[in-house]
């Protein structure tokens, strides 16, 4: 790994890079318990070999043709209740510095609720958030970021994607991760205009307002999203009524 330059204030100003870890996310819940790591400190790894996914699954990747990096984040002005806020914001910078790098400017770049990124329908990106909490608000967050670079080949079943796959190029490591920094920075700072970061959230929801086929709690339903609630739950109207979703609860049939 290069020396990094980004024109960020304070993320990743500490930058700890390994060559092998099994999971930059609990590398960074051990630093959070060891010491007092700096807002925005950033452990990025060469090779993870027990990274983590959402919902207890695995992050498998390729040693060195990706992005697997924890950002340590002060988020003690987050009220528990609007934590969601937080996947948002990560969400957008996450995809929007994706967007940046596909070549293919027709090509679809979707937030996949709840935040997982889509090069047209085949998952790029996954992010993995832990927080700690005091009383009523979050203190640190664990941002942990998974970006397919220039790997070539996945597992059928994962449908996912890659920088390389989609620009038939590969492309320096690096200069997504100075990107990637900045963006989260710009987008870290700008928690407090909720509105704005509603509307950006939506703009790029996959499937938002269209009937689609969903598996919802073993039955196949054609239904519509129609947005997120304060507390994160997908809303899908489904013949007359709006269901409020949990993580797990759905599963999208994408043919
Ligand atoms: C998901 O889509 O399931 C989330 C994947 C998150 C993977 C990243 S890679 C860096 C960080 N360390 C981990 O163990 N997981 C996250």
């Amino acid at each position: 790994m290069n020396i990094i330059v980004s024109k960020t204030l304070f993320i990743g100003k500490n930058l700890i890079f390994l060559k092998s870890v099994p999971s930059t996310n609990d590398y960074a819940k051990q630093l959070l318990s060891n010491s007092k790591p700096k807002n925005g400190s950033v452990i990025l790894a060469e090779n993870q070999t027990a990274g983590r996914g959402q919902h207890g699954n695995a992050w498998n990747t390729e040693k060195g043709k990706n992005i697997t990096c924890s950002i340590i984040l002060d988020t003690s002005a987050i009220e528990v209740k609007q934590q969601f806020i937080l996947n948002k914001i990560i969400a957008i910078a996450v995809r929007n510095t994706i967007r940046d790098f596909v070549l293919d400017t027709s090509a679809r770049v979707s937030i996949k609720w709840s935040n997982d990124i889509l090069v047209n329908q085949k998952k790029i990106a996954g992010i993995l958030i832990e927080n700690t909490v005091q009383g009523n608000y979050l203190q640190n967050s664990i941002v942990g970021i998974g970006i397919n670079i220039n790997q070539l080949y996945f597992d059928k079943n994962l449908n996912a994607t890659s920088l390389y796959i989609e620009n038939k190029s590969e492309i320096l490591i690096e200069s997504i991760l100075i990107k990637l920094l900045e963006n989260i920075e710009s987008w870290y700072l700008k928690i407090q205009l909720e509105q704005y970061i509603n509307s950006e959230y939506l703009k790029h929801l996959f499937w938002l307002n269209e009937s689609r086929t969903f598996l919802y709690k073993d039955n196949v339903i054609v239904a519509k999203i129609i947005g997120t609630n304060e507390f994160g739950q997908l809303l899908l109207e489904h013949e007359a009524d709006i269901l409020s979703i949990n993580q797990k609860e759905i599963q999208y049939i994408i043919q």
